[in-house]
């Protein structure tokens, strides 16, 4: 299938593998990059910039196709070491660039300087007409279902693809409950140019997350998942369990007063935990609705295969044969 953001990021099918805390590691990227997707480290849960360069050399070695990596702007008071990641990515010869949370701008002219491509996260129209304007080369659309973190304004695929389709001019990719061939057959016909996945790329083979993990997302239902942080404007999609139950209790008792020191024991330093240990109680972790849609731990080349071949029947059979009738 070729598509704006096929010919954009030089790979063979329109899927993108989202950045992911404790999951975007080589494996799963060149997994993804292998498979014909595009495949995303996660900058940030490598330590130090040094460490994201040689889990950018660990990924070349496992494919030859391109890959990317997301670069998340936290909302935190010490930041961390952004240009020296900025660094390890060119350096590395990475040419694609997730960008998410904060405005990518002052990074953009040494990014496209060394030939990559930006592709930034938005919850919102303004937020990706703000992204084209400094230049970005595309945007990852993330609706009201995304596991993560989907803004404030919770507003649907089903309306934000559209509206973002008519206001855009670059291309964009639909994310947030993308799960098959009929997530990405109705993210074209709503105007995007591909899907970005992420809940979906953990219930696989290749993801290095413990089995745990995978079996939660495969045991859920599209009613499991919570919204934690709404208060501290920070909302979080996660999966439900006895820690954000306590997470949530406490938003209700404390109200306005809430901080984040009241819920770091829900939230801090968790994923570890829970990726790699397979604690499944030990916090709040993303996970999206689309969690209702998998039931499998396929490879991700069965995956991805299956996407493709189930997007084209629907087109070829389902969709041609309703306009021939
Ligand atoms: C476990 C998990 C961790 C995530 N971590 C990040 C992250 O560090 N940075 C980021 O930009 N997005 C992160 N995301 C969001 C994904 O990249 C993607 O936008 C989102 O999962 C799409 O929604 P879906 O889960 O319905 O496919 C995370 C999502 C999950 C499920």
């Amino acid at each position: 299938m070729k598509t704006q953001i096929t010919e954009l990021f030089g790979i063979q099918h329109p899927i993108i593998q989202g950045g992911m805390h404790y999951v975007g590691f080589a494996e799963l990227a060149s997994a993804v990059s292998n498979a014909g997707g595009l495949g995303m480290i996660t900058g940030l849960t490598q330590k130090s910039p040094e460490a994201l360069a040689n889990e950018i050399r660990r990924c070349r070695e496992m494919t030859d196709k391109p890959f990317g990596v997301n670069l998340t702007f936290l909302p935190t008071v010490s930041s961390p070491d952004y240009p020296g990641y900025i660094k390890a990515i060119i350096d590395g010869g990475v040419k694609a660039v997730e960008t998410a949370g904060n405005n990518p701008q002052k990074y953009l002219p040494a990014l496209h300087e060394a030939g990559i491509k930006v592709i930034h996260k938005c919850t919102s129209v303004r937020h990706a007409l703000k992204a084209e304007s400094i230049g970005c080369d595309a945007v990852s659309v993330d609706g009201f279902e995304c596991g993560g973190h989907p803004g404030e304004d919770d507003v649907p695929n089903f309306i934000l693809l559209p509206r973002a389709a008519d206001e855009l001019k670059i291309p964009f990719v639909a994310s947030g409950g993308m799960a098959d061939g009929r997530s990405l057959v109705a993210a074209l016909s709503m105007g995007a140019d591909g899907i970005n996945m992420g809940t979906r790329f953990i219930a696989t083979q290749e993801a290095p997350v413990h089995p745990n993990v995978k079996q939660a997302i495969v045991a859920a239902s599209e009613l499991d998942t919570r919204l934690v942080m709404r208060p501290l404007r920070n909302t979080e999609r996660v999966l439900r369990n006895a820690a954000v139950d306590r997470l949530l209790e406490k938003e209700r008792t404390l109200g306005a007063n809430l901080k984040f020191e009241d819920i770091i024991e829900e939230v801090a330093g968790v994923y570890p935990r829970i990726m790699i240990d397979g604690t499944m109680e030990a916090g709040a972790w993303s996970c999206g609705m689309v969690a209702g849609l998998i039931h499998d731990v396929p490879t991700v080349k069965e995956l991805i295969d299956r996407i493709m071949r189930e997007a084209e029947g629907i087109i070829t059979q389902r969709l041609r044969g309703m306009v021939g009738a």
